[in-house]
């Protein structure tokens, strides 16, 4: 008999960023987020059944992708065997395990794919080291229960990848220590775009960036500094006020590549395309600016993530407008477009 698994995660952008972490990728600082929707990774597996031990094959993955997700899989495995009696379901105990993956958008350009990767296969592997993975999915469905799985599966997540523990829940996401969770808005629905200015690999990986700002003389303070945003911004997404958040994220922004351009040594992920595109954002952010001042005028909210990509989230009602708007500034660049989502789901469990 073989079962047939396949989990979908959004990334997600963070808006005040996850950077700088210890042991088991705990944050130095807590993050917020919003999940995305189209910009996704698929995973899919499939179990077939062995008489004893495991094997995990991946398609497609170079040889550091493949240790990640092996190790991620045995973390899975190990979760799943000690807790599953807790939760009323019943682990396996041997198969043989095939996965393939593929993302919506390029990968390692800084677009999260890790958190989406990890958050998809966390999901994925769960189902499938379930005996009676209809039972998990329906328990995953389920209010109650299904809040359990999701914290259990975003640690899980977590530890593959810190990010990925804020692509199970949406559209606003806190993550502090070691959970991470949706939090109450009052900001209208809104609409995300990413100017795709490359999408080259990025030649610094996370991993290395989370070590190397901590020798960056900004790193003093640096977590106090992003407490303080979080907790602003948490703030404004209850009071809804959107141009508040928006120059907050601005300022976060500058502050995560500032931290990356004053390591020792110095590293940067901007492309001449990226400073170009900030340029043009710059003046709605001046201190005179009517948007920066008041809640009249909706200035977009803009940020980067690790990498040369500029992400741009407006209200859902303005839309079009943006992306007439930046088709026509940034004609040279592809616009990726995406909106708010809700997290990780399982789109299909078969045997
Ligand atoms: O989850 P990681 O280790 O790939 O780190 C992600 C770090 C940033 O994307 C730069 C910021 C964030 O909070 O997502």
């Amino acid at each position: 008999m073989s079962v047939l698994v396949r989990a979908c995660a959004p990334s997600n952008i963070a808006l005040v960023k996850y950077m700088g972490k210890r042991e088991g990728n705990i944050p130095e600082n807590p993050s917020l987020s919003l999940t995305l929707d189209a910009l996704h990774t698929v995973v899919g597996v499939k179990r077939v059944e062995a008489a004893a031990g495991w094997t995990l094959q991946c398609a497609g993955l170079d040889a550091v992708a493949l240790e990640r997700a092996t190790k991620h899989f045995e973390r899975v495995q190990n979760a799943v065997s000690e807790l599953w009696p807790s939760f009323g379901l019943q682990a396996v105990g041997s198969a043989q395990v095939s996965m393939e993956s593929h993302n919506t958008f390029p990968a390692s350009s800084g677009i999260a794919s890790s958190a989406s990767s990890f958050a998809a296969m966390t999901l994925a592997f769960l189902a499938v080291l379930t005996k009676d993975p209809q039972l998990f999915k329906a328990m995953w469905s389920a209010p109650e229960q299904g809040r359990a799985l999701r914290r259990l599966a975003a640690r899980l997540a977590r530890q593959g990848s810190g990010s990925a523990s804020r692509s199970f829940d949406g559209p606003w996401v806190f993550w502090e220590g070691e959970d991470a969770h949706s939090i109450q808005s009052h900001l209208e629905e809104v609409a995300h775009f990413v100017v795709l200015v490359s999408r080259a690999k990025k030649a610094v990986s996370s991993s290395e960036a989370h070590q190397r700002v901590k020798t960056s003389p900004l790193w003093a303070g640096r977590p106090e500094r992003a407490l303080e945003r979080a907790s602003e911004i948490r703030a404004a997404l209850l009071a809804g006020q959107w141009n508040r958040i928006a120059v907050e994220v601005w300022r976060e922004m500058w502050e995560m590549h500032s931290l990356f351009h004053t390591s020792v040594e110095p590293f940067s992920f901007w492309e001449p395309g990226s400073l170009e595109v900030l340029k043009e954002f710059m003046p709605l952010f001046a201190d005179g600016s009517p948007g920066a001042r008041n809640e009249k005028t909706r200035i977009p909210i803009v940020t980067m993530d690790a990498g040369p990509n500029v992400h741009v989230i407006v209200p859902l009602t303005e839309k079009s407008m943006w992306q007439e708007k930046l088709r026509c500034t940034f004609p040279k660049y592809e616009i990726l477009k995406d909106g708010q989502g809700a997290g990780a789901c399982l789109l299909e469990v078969s045997s």
